[in-house]
């Protein structure tokens, strides 16, 4: 299959990499693009938690710590996800797989589900995401981010906010949780040729180009 701009491709795009590394923000982007659906694991969580159970209390505090909310609860919200698309449908998913076990799981999907799928993994150090961190602000009613010390979300007129893990020391545990599971995990999509490394250190629109540039080379010269 010949990608060209603005395709619509049935393919399953997930996108990884540090806290802030622009996951959020690129796969939206992206999903504008292919006409993806877009799904964020970590906005669907906090969703959870607005609900306010015995079992969102648990995620909050996980989450508060900089930890990874349980396997089983994540990967039963990706099957449904993936299992619900069409087949001409293609899908982005934000924050997904975080460890090894959910890679395992990801691959037993997509192979049930005859979908081919391509991790987008985004390359940042460290200092520039505690910068992000102290400039980021979000709207509770949309879910977008913003960067430049904005006060109130343009489309919904509702004060923006500070991400709780955002502090520096969560910050801190969040990075330490990336390093110990996500990067073995990383390393099995390259192992497997899934994997596509980007430099997120660039302003959002050349990161956004050079994904565009990448992942027409990458499915193309597959096809
Ligand atoms: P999640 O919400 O996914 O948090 P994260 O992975 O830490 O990533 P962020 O959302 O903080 O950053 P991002 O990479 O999306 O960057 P963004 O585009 O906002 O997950 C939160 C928690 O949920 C996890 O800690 C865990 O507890 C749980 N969870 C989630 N998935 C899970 C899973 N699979 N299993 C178990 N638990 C899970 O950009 C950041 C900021 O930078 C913004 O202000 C943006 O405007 C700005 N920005 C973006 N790109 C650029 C650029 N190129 N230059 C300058 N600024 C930029
Ligand atoms: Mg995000």
């Amino acid at each position: 299959m010949k990608v060209r701009k603005k395709t619509k491709i049935p393919f399953i795009f997930l996108i990884l990499g540090p806290p802030l590394s622009g996951k959020g923000t690129q796969a939206f982007l992206i999903s504008q693009e292919f006409y993806l659906k877009h799904f964020s694991v970590g906005d669907f969580i906090r969703e959870e938690i607005e609900k306010k159970t015995k079992k969102a209390n648990k995620f909050k505090k996980i989450i508060e710590k900089g930890g990874l909310i349980p396997d089983s609860f994540v990967n039963e919200f990706i099957k449904k996800q993936i299992f619900s698309l069409k087949k001409e449908e293609g899908l982005i998913i934000d924050g997904f797989p975080r460890n090894l076990s959910q890679a395992k799981f990801l691959f037993k999907t997509t192979k049930q589900t005859n979908k081919d799928f391509l991790v987008i993994y985004l390359d940042v150090r460290n200092s520039f995401l505690f910068k992000r961190a102290s400039l980021r602000r979000f709207c509770s009613l949309c879910n977008k981010v913003f960067k430049d010390g904005e006060i109130i979300c343009p489309f919904c007129n509702t004060r923006l906010l500070k991400r709780k893990d955002d502090k520096k020391t969560v910050l801190q545990a969040r990075l330490s949780e990336y390093r110990k599971n996500t990067l073995p995990a990383l390393k099995l999509f390259e192992k497997r040729n899934k994997l596509l490394k980007i430099d997120g250190e660039g302003t959002i629109k050349e990161v956004f180009r050079d994904i565009l540039e990448k992942l027409k080379e990458k499915i193309n010269g597959n096809s």
